[in-house]
């Protein structure tokens, strides 16, 4: 975390013009913002180089972030309409990412902070996810009043991506404390690699929920269940009829884990390949009990984190398994249940953008955290980077 700067500054504006990169994983992300509010904020997905080797490939996502991040970077400044020259502020996520691949857009964004004499804030790329929901339109218009953001605080960050799951207790922009993370694999893993063993191709969250949403009326009926695995009483951590388990739920410890989901599915994929003859048959219904499960898992351990912390005064959540309709209205009932206020980033700030970098990089700004001059070429990337560190 960089110190306040005390260098001479070329002087910055209140909201200044924010450039921000984000190449973590595979997708190629750059985003002009005034302040809060986003300018441009172009994507350039991989996801079509990644598919046929079922994940990302890091040397692939390497070269492919080299070669498109100019023209990344030329069509943010057209459809801001902004020049070179107006950017003061230039903020790169620094980790936690692929390495080889965060690398490009780090150095990338060094070289033309230096360039061009702007300030350089390295951002986590977790607290981007983090504070997606507050981003504005290009008018500065968004959910929040500026006046307001401080009355959020305490809140607590519910972060579910390909990488992470955490919960992350938040005191204030730029104070945070995780309470509660996997120890194994991370939710939008499980459904990455739970739409494999489908054969539904990468990535899984997606087709899953598509899936899911073809499930039929009694995909949860735990009667249904019941009456399958003989007359035996239901458990409340059981996640529907096919009988997969709600991971760690009976669990005091603040841990998630879904590497035993994953391995459950595997085994009741086969199970059912054996009992019928297509997976139409039984994958949606399957699919669905898949996210009542992860769902579960989190909201559950959301409960305890809240009975922790009752003065939290809202929740936010962030990354791209919040795409999920069905785990964002899970977890918007726990925060209506505790009269908690719902933060929800816009759809187009779920999945990895840059857009969120630079809101992270603002509120960076906004507390005077960055480098100047040749100081800003020091940085390096940390893909195991954490929150609070
Ligand atoms: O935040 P993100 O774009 O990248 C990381 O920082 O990891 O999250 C990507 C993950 C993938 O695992 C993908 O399968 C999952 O988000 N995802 C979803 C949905 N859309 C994307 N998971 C569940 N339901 C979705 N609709
Ligand atoms: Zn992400």
């Amino acid at each position: 975390m960089p110190e306040k700067s005390n260098a001479m500054n070329k002087k910055t504006s209140e909201n200044p013009v924010i450039l921000a990169v984000d190449t973590s994983c595979d997708d190629t992300s750059i985003a002009i913002l005034r302040g809060r509010g986003v300018l441009s904020s172009v994507v350039s997905s991989q996801v079509e180089l990644h598919k046929k080797w079922g994940g990302v490939m890091p040397d692939i996502a390497r070269r492919a972030h080299r070669e498109n991040i100019s023209a990344v970077f030329q069509e943010a400044l057209k459809r801001a309409h902004i020049k070179e020259s107006e950017i003061e502020v230039v903020a790169a996520t620094y980790g936690p990412g692929l390495a080889i691949a965060l690398e490009v857009g780090l150095k990338f964004a060094q070289a033309l902070a230096v360039q061009i004499g702007a300030k350089f804030i390295p951002v986590n790329h977790m607290e981007g996810h983090m504070l997606a929901p507050l981003l504005c339109n290009a008018r500065g218009k968004g959910p929040v009043e500026p006046e307001a953001e401080q009355e959020l605080f305490p809140a607590m960050a519910v972060l579910v991506s390909g990488n992470h799951t955490e919960i992350v207790l938040m005191t204030d922009f730029g104070e945070y404390q995780i309470l509660c993370e996997t120890v194994d694999d991370a939710a939008g893993e499980a459904f990455d690699k739970v739409a494999r063993m489908l054969n539904l191709g990468y990535p899984g969250g997606p087709v899953l929920t598509l899936l899911a949403g073809r499930a039929s009326a009694e995909w949860c009926d735990l009667d249904a269940g019941y009456k399958e695995r003989g007359g035996k009483k239901p458990r409340n951590e059981i996640a529907g009829r096919y009988g997969l388990t709600v991971p760690v739920m009976r669990s005091e410890e603040l841990i998630f884990s879904f590497s035993g989901l994953k391995t459950a599915c595997l085994y009741k994929i086969e199970d059912l390949r054996t009992r019928y003859s297509n997976d139409a048959e039984w994958s949606s219904d399957f699919a669905r009990e898949f996210i009542n499960a992860v769902s579960r898992a989190i909201t559950v351990k959301l409960e305890k984190t809240l009975a922790m912390f009752p003065r939290v005064k809202s929740i936010f959540v962030g990354g791209g398994v919040i795409n999920n309709h069905y785990i964002v209205r899970d977890i918007g009932a726990v925060a209506k249940r505790h009269k908690k206020r719902y933060l929800l980033p816009d759809k187009r700030y779920r999945c990895d953008n840059a857009a969120m970098i630079g809101a992270a990089g603002f509120y960076q700004f906004k507390r005077g955290q960055w480098i100047e001059g040749d100081e800003i070429l020091k940085t390096e990337r940390n893909p195991r980077l954490r929150l609070g560190e």
